[in-house]
């Protein structure tokens, strides 16, 4: 097998742990950033058609790993939804492209909000029924992605976290602890139901997928499947931190502004009957990401659990 790859978006949650696994296992592998610069990444626009397909003749990576993202998510595709069309349909179709044009495999990031929520958790093959811009984009794609590239991998994923301070977009996780540290409250919601999903077990396994040449759809995520507000919960108390902060509350509360897939997540038999690894629990996914966090600031959580 031919081990190079370009990670596009290797700056964002899951593109950064995607590029680092890959070379921790010995890929040549390039990643790019696009407006958050980092010193190890390369500047890439992939909305540029000429630009993307320079940098992959010049490169000439057996795989293409697409992580790019709109920071601001969901609910800004849903006040933007040409700048979700751009940032969710258009690069994979500039990357599909050049893949094509320069026999690249392709590997594409995508969710369960292509599901309505009202009878998760989901199966590869249950049938979809987006309810945001989001959604219906990210469904979109994965259309166009099996139209185009025969042997492409969909990863299907949800609730992605772990620690990530560089990123543009903060993820679920680091967000709530940031807010617990500064004694701001935060609302979140008892009623959206998934599978949280540790950045970096879900790199290691998409790049077993890679490297077992595995293609077509497959569900990853962790194997706890509860609200967010359960999670969060479980964060403070893992990291020490005041719960007191947390304030459940139903989705309609929230008055968030695209709606949500309620009862959502993943079933997970196609991928456990696919890998070996194992796909992590919160528990354990929550003390990595402290221990590395830990790392950066020593004295955090400590000062917490002390003051408390
Ligand atoms: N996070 C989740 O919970 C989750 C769940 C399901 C599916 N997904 C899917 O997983 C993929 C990656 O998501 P993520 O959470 O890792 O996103 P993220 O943390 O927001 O990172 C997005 C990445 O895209 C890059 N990017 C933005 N505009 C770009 C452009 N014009 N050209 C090239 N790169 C560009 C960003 O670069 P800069 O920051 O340098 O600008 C960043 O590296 C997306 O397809 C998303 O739909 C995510």
């Amino acid at each position: 097998m031919d081990k190079t790859a370009v990670v596009i978006g290797a700056s964002g949650l899951i593109g950064k742990y995607c590029y680092k696994v890959l070379g921790s296992r010995g890929w040549q592998v390039i990643g790019t950033f696009n407006a958050n610069s980092q010193d190890n990444l390369v500047y890439l626009d992939a909305l540029n058609l000429q630009s993307v397909r320079k940098f992959i003749e010049e490169n000439k990576p057996s795989w293409v790993i697409n992580c790019a993202s709109l920071p601001g998510g969901v609910d800004l595709c849903e006040l933007d939804p040409e700048l979700a069309f751009k940032n969710h349909l258009k690069i994979p179709e500039i990357l599909i492209n050049a893949c094509k044009s320069f026999s690249c495999h392709f590997v594409h990031f995508s969710t369960d909000y292509i599901f309505d929520g009202n009878s998760g958790p989901y199966k590869e093959d249950d049938l979809i029924n987006p309810i945001s811009v989001y959604g219906k984009i990210k469904a979109k794609a994965e259309q166009l992605v099996n139209d185009n590239i025969s042997d492409a991998l969909i990863i299907r994923t949800t609730f992605v976290y772990d620690y990530d301070p560089k990123s543009r977009s903060k993820n679920f996780i680091q967000a709530i602890i940031e807010k617990i540290i500064n004694k701001i409250s935060v609302n979140v919601p008892t009623d959206q139901i998934g599978n949280p999903t540790l950045s970096r077990n879900l790199a290691e396994v998409t790049i077993d997928l890679i490297e077992n040449e595995a293609k077509g759809i497959f569900n990853v995520a962790g194997v706890d499947r509860l609200s967010k507000y359960k999670w969060a919960i479980r964060a403070a108390e893992i990291f020490g931190l005041d719960k007191g902060f947390i304030k459940g509350v139903t989705t309609p509360e929230l008055k968030q502004v695209a709606r949500r897939p309620l009862s959502a997540g993943f079933e997970l038999n196609k991928i456990q009957n696919t890998v070996q690894r194992r796909l992590y629990g919160i528990d354990e996914g929550l003390k990595l990401m402290k221990a590395d966090w830990i790392k950066d600031s020593p004295d955090l959580f400590s000062y917490e659990v002390n003051n408390k």
